[in-house]
């Protein structure tokens, strides 16, 4: 019966938003049954909340109130009509903490959003368009990230775009109280609904923004108040109104609950108690059977007995030193720096194993005994951190029996400490160039192979999201206790930035394992990924260095040298010499020429790993290599790409400091 009531209510409700007025206002308290252009993620939902963008990574979302409007006083006109709109957002992040990326009111020339990138560019523009007159655009953003490229002034900001992602006036999102004057701060990212209001004035081209929680009225004073000549912006007739919003890579969620609009004069008011309501994010106690089938007292117990485990989870999880709700929820562990402290002996020197390119690395052994690796990093920024560390959350339910796994992390300040699994017998690379180690057989270095092909197999190919590793290379490949290799370090290469601009992804890699493309693009991609492999390949192979400066100051590419054997047709002469001939002759000759065949110059031209894979595993005949390896000269087609072995090769090998990565930076 309530429930019939309840839809009832609904269905009548739907009939109310409507737009009068000629089309120059309108009201939509709720948007169920509203007429607006849709794209992308956007939607609305049953209850009649406008989603700009679903749970989907690295998506846009536009939501246009169809007909476009007159901005211009006179058609073509430099005169503009005063406008005001007011509307109600809701934010809700995978975190209490954190979502990304933000969203938009946007007035625009053009719906067509194609080219506009998702993320941080909010589906509004791309890095090649941002801050381009010919972009048409008028936007109010509610940022959830700070980006330096955009001089965003804090992760949590209203600010107002012209054509662009750089605001000319921002500022962090919050009210000034009517009573006392005071500024309170408000969190995008909370999940609580917030009206916000927007008003132009046509003669004196003046913009204010304000914004509140629900409860609050419309402030006297505006967040923002600056004056913009909309005129030469919305040129040309007509333009529409409506929202923008994408996502990033984490889980987020954009809701508009109501918008009203009006040409040369004051919004309509929402009736706010009409308004759809945002979805809670965790789900109610179930409890209509036991309401049914038990009487009203027992399931108030039931309720309560819920609300007390709740507050119990609650208060253990704070005990827990989780600053962040979501931290425990999935993904690794969260440890205290107390116990990872204990677990290094205070990270004594003792403890260390070895000094990266991105910190030190320590072993430990935790209270439950388990020997670990910790590997200390060194971070400035708070808020690249954040997002990073949610990027490691995320990387950390990676799992395959070739990658190292990540355990958990701790944050502190200025500095984050991953936990790995501890492998044993420490990286390849010491096993290859360290005359005190015996080296590996042949048998164990074919094995090694096909493990880290699989390793990198899963990590493009078979988890949910394509992770490019960006830094293969033996002294990244670890030995377990039966000598499995594992890749480790993908916790540093960033996840895979779908469409986003290659300009904004810095070059991460070590020099020989770098592919030509690289040098133009900076893009790192699964076929970059693959050319890393090869050369590892053939350096597992032959027991030397991608690229080696000889007694004389010559530089040799092992590439070159491979495919100079290969061409006189005795390629397994180039096989390590401290194995004295004991390999599989047609084991090394098909790791050879599939490391030539990785390391082909054009990315297209190699294989992807599912088909290195099988290869290796002899489920299919490797290719006989192009003919266009006649005469190929890596050294020489490096040079013309813009490496310049002379300078990069020798001396950034040999310091291992040679990644240059998004972390040391920070976003
Ligand atoms: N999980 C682990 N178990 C055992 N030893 C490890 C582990 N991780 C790293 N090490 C040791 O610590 C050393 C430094 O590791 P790290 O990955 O930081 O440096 P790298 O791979 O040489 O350089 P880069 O950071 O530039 O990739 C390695 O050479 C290895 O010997
Ligand atoms: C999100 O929207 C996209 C695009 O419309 C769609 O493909 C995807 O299935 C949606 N995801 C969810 C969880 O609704
Ligand atoms: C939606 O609005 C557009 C533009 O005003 C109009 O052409 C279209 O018919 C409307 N659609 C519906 C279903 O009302
Ligand atoms: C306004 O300018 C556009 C482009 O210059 C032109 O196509 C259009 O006809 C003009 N409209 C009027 C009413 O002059
Ligand atoms: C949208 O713009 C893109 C280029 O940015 C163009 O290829 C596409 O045809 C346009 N779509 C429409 C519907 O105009
Ligand atoms: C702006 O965009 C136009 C057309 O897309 C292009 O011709 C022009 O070069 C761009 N200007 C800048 C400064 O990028
Ligand atoms: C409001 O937030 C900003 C940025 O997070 C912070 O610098 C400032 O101290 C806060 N102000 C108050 C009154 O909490
Ligand atoms: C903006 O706010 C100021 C200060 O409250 C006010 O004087 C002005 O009229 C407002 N302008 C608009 C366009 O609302
Ligand atoms: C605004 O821009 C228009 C068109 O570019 C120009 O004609 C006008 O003078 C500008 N107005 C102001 C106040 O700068
Ligand atoms: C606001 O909505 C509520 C519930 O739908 C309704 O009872 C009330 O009359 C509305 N108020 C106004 C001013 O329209």
């Amino acid at each position: 019966m309530p429930l019939l009531v309840l839809l009832l209510f609904l269905g009548l409700g739907g009939l109310l938003p409507a737009a009068t007025a000629a089309d120059e206002q309108f009201v939509f308290d709720g948007f169920k049954g509203a007429n607006l252009t849709l794209d992308g993620m956007a939607t609305v939902t049953p209850d009649g909340l406008l989603l700009l963008t679903n749970a989907t990574k690295q998506l846009k979302g536009h939501a246009f109130y169809p007909a476009p409007l007159r901005f211009h006083r006179t058609p073509n006109g430099t005169a503009m009509r005063s406008f005001s709109t007011a509307f109600v957002i809701g934010i809700i992040g995978a975190y209490e903490d954190l979502s990304s990326h933000g969203m938009a009111f946007v007035v625009a020339k053009s719906r067509n959003f194609t080219s506009a990138l998702p993320g941080q560019f909010l589906g509004l523009v791309s890095s090649a368009t941002n801050g381009n007159a010919t972009n048409h655009l008028f936007a109010v953003e509610f940022d959830t990230i700070l980006n330096s490229e955009f001089s965003d002034m804090s992760g949590n900001h209203v600010g107002i775009d012209v054509n662009g992602l750089n605001s000319v006036d921002a500022d962090n999102a919050g009210y000034y109280d009517d009573a006392t004057g005071a500024f309170r701060n408000m969190s995008l990212v909370s999940r609580k609904a917030m009206q916000v209001w927007v008003d132009f004035d046509g003669p004196t081209m003046q913009v204010n923004v304000s914004m509140a929680p629900l409860e609050v009225a419309r402030p006297r004073k505006p967040l923002l108040s600056t004056t913009v000549n909309l005129s030469s912006v919305i040129d040309g007739d007509t333009a529409y109104v409506g929202f923008s919003s994408a996502s990033g890579i984490l889980f987020c969620r954009h809701y508009v609950l109501g918008w009203s609009f009006n040409m040369d004069g004051a919004a309509p008011a929402l009736n706010i108690s009409s308004l759809p309501t945002l979805p809670v994010t965790f789900p109610k106690p179930r409890s209509k059977t036991l309401e049914i089938v038990l009487p009203i007292a027992s399931a108030a117990l039931v309720f309560a007995v819920g609300a007390a485990v709740f507050a119990f989870l609650r208060r253990r999880r704070m005990y827990a030193e989780v600053k962040e709700e979501w931290e425990a929820t999935f993904g690794p562990h969260r440890f205290s720096y107390k116990d990872l402290y204990h677990a290094t002996d205070g990270f004594s020197d003792e403890r260390l194993l070895g000094i990266g390119g991105f910190g030190r690395v320590y072993r430990g052994v935790l209270a439950s005994k388990v020997e670990v690796a910790v590997k200390k990093v060194a971070h400035g920024s708070r808020q690249g951190m954040r997002e990073f560390v949610a990027e490691v959350v995320s990387i950390g339910r990676l799992r395959h029996r070739n990658l190292v796994q990540l355990l958990g992390y701790c944050r502190r300040k200025g500095e984050l400490l991953l936990v790995y699994d501890y492998m044993p017998n420490g990286s390849l690379d010491k096993y290859l160039y360290d005359r005190s180690k015996i080296p590996l057989s042949w048998g164990q270095r074919f094995r090694v192979i096909k493990g880290v092909a699989s390793g990198l197999l899963y990590l493009h190919e078979d988890w949910e999201q394509v992770v490019v590793h960006r830094d293969i290379k033996a002294s990244n490949v670890l030995l377990d206790k039966e000598m499995n290799g594992r890749l480790g370090d993908f916790g540093l290469a960033r996840l895979y930035d779908h469409g986003t601009d290659p300009h904004t992804t810095h070059v991460v890699g070590t020099m020989g394992y770098m592919a030509p493309e690289l040098g133009h693009t900076g893009k790192a991609s699964k076929a970059s990924d693959v050319f890393a492999f090869g050369a590892f390949m053939l350096e597992v192979a032959c027991g030397r260095k991608p690229v080696v400066q000889d007694a004389r100051d010559n530089r040799l590419v092992l590439v070159d040298w491979v495919l100079e054997r290969w061409r006189a047709g005795v390629v397994t002469d180039t096989v390590d010499p401290r194995l004295a001939g004991d390999f599989v002759g047609s084991e090394a000759s098909l790791v050879l020429r599939l490391g030539l065949l990785c390391s082909h110059p054009l990315p297209g031209a190699r294989p992807g790993m599912r088909q290195v894979v099988q290869y290796l595993d002899g489920d299919v005949p490797l290719p006989e290599l192009s003919p266009t390896y006649q005469g190929l000269n890596m050294l020489a087609l490096m040079q013309d790409q813009g490496f310049d072995p002379y300078i990069m090769s020798f001396p950034m090998t040999s310091m291992g400091a040679s990644t240059i990565s998004d972390l040391s930076g920070g976003r």
